[in-house]
């Protein structure tokens, strides 16, 4: 709402929530702007509204949204962009067809540390890209509808797809119930993807500590970014080198020098990052999507991508940790 308002470009309509309590809270905020619990078109019609930022629950997001699209008007919705990747097909559809803007809040693709990072990678400053590792853990918030992975793991999957380009073949998953039964608390996942590259995601709400956490290894340097920290990110001139690369490219090993690894241990390098708020960034995309009439960086394919690894590691889950494919 705050961003929205600040938009130079956005008129806001109104608020909806089947909440009435909320009427309160935006008596507070925002004494000026409508509100209604009414979700059909009709209110939307009334207030005028082109546009809907969709912040609702995830089971909500695919009815609620086809229901926006249908009618016609342009939908940003919260990650997940739904519940399953049929779901998020026939939202892409919906979209299409009504000749408006599908975008998914996937927020740290709009984040300047995702977007610096992504940048020293294509630039090859890190070399050869290796594999990550990703940690977001904290105490709550314990969600009843979604689990851990499906709360948390868009997040890391949609900054980890976007950062190697490319979407992993297999996803294995294990997690545990600890709070509610049926709903895993904690979940670690393991991404493979075609070229050798590697990803490890955890993810928890019932851990002491708030971690965030992205650690991504190259060949020539090391980068990691630390949501939590006051320098977020933080690049390391480690890694190890053969002592003689010269002799082996000449593709023989037959003497003890080009066996040898050297550790380099160099300093470290902290890029000046100009920090903007990321949901501040993201709405003027959908905004600027519209007003161009083009694809937003986080269109409704790639809110499929994300849910589809996804659906992988829930069906991993269900086979305890085995490798299954990501299905295109
Ligand atoms: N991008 C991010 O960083 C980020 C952070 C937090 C949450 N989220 C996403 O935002 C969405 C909302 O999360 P939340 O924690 O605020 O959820 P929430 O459970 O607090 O629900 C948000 C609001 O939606 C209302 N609501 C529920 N069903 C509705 C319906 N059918 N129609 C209209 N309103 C309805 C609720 O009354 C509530 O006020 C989720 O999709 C979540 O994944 C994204």
């Amino acid at each position: 709402m705050r961003n929205l308002f600040a938009h130079p470009a956005v008129e806001v309509a109104g608020l909806v929530d089947t909440n009435d309590k909320v009427r309160d809270w935006l008596a507070g905020h925002y004494p000026e702007l409508p509100f209604s619990t009414n979700t059909a078109m009709k209110q939307l019609e009334e207030w005028g509204a082109q546009a809907v930022v969709l912040a609702t629950p995830a089971g909500t997001h695919f009815d609620l949204a086809s229901q926006v699209l249908e009618s016609g008007r342009h939908c940003l919705v919260e990650k997940p962009l739904a519940m399953t990747s049929g779901e998020c097909r026939q939202l892409i559809d919906l979209a299409t067809r009504a000749g408006v803007i599908l975008m998914v809040g996937h927020t740290f693709l709009f984040n300047p540390v995702v977007r610096e990072l992504k940048t020293i990678i294509q630039a090859g400053n890190l070399g050869e890209i290796y594999y990550a590792h990703a940690q977001r853990l904290n105490l709550g918030r314990v969600r009843k509808d979604i689990d851990a992975v499906w709360n948390l793991a868009p997040h890391d999957i949609s900054i980890l797809l976007y950062l190697f380009g490319q979407m992993p073949s297999r996803v294995s998953a294990r997690g545990a119930s600890y709070i509610q039964p049926g709903i895993a608390d904690v979940a670690f996942l393991d991404l493979e993807f075609p070229d050798g590259k590697y990803a490890s995601i955890q993810v928890s709400w019932l851990d002491p500590q708030k971690v965030r956490r992205l650690t991504v290894v190259g060949s020539q340097q090391m980068a990691v970014y630390d949501d939590v920290a006051e320098n977020k990110l933080v690049i390391y001139d480690k890694g190890v080198d053969r002592a003689h690369p010269e002799k082996a490219t000449l593709g023989s090993y037959e003497d003890f020098g080009t066996f040898q690894l050297r550790l380099r241990a160099g300093g470290i390098q902290i890029p000046q990052i100009d920090f903007v708020e990321p949901l501040k960034m993201e709405i003027a995309e959908f905004v600027e999507a519209i007003l161009q009439n083009r694809k937003p960086l986080t269109d409704g394919a790639n809110g499929l991508h994300t849910v589809q690894v996804l659906e992988a590691a829930t069906r991993s889950m269900a086979l305890e940790g085995t490798f299954v494919s990501v299905e295109r």
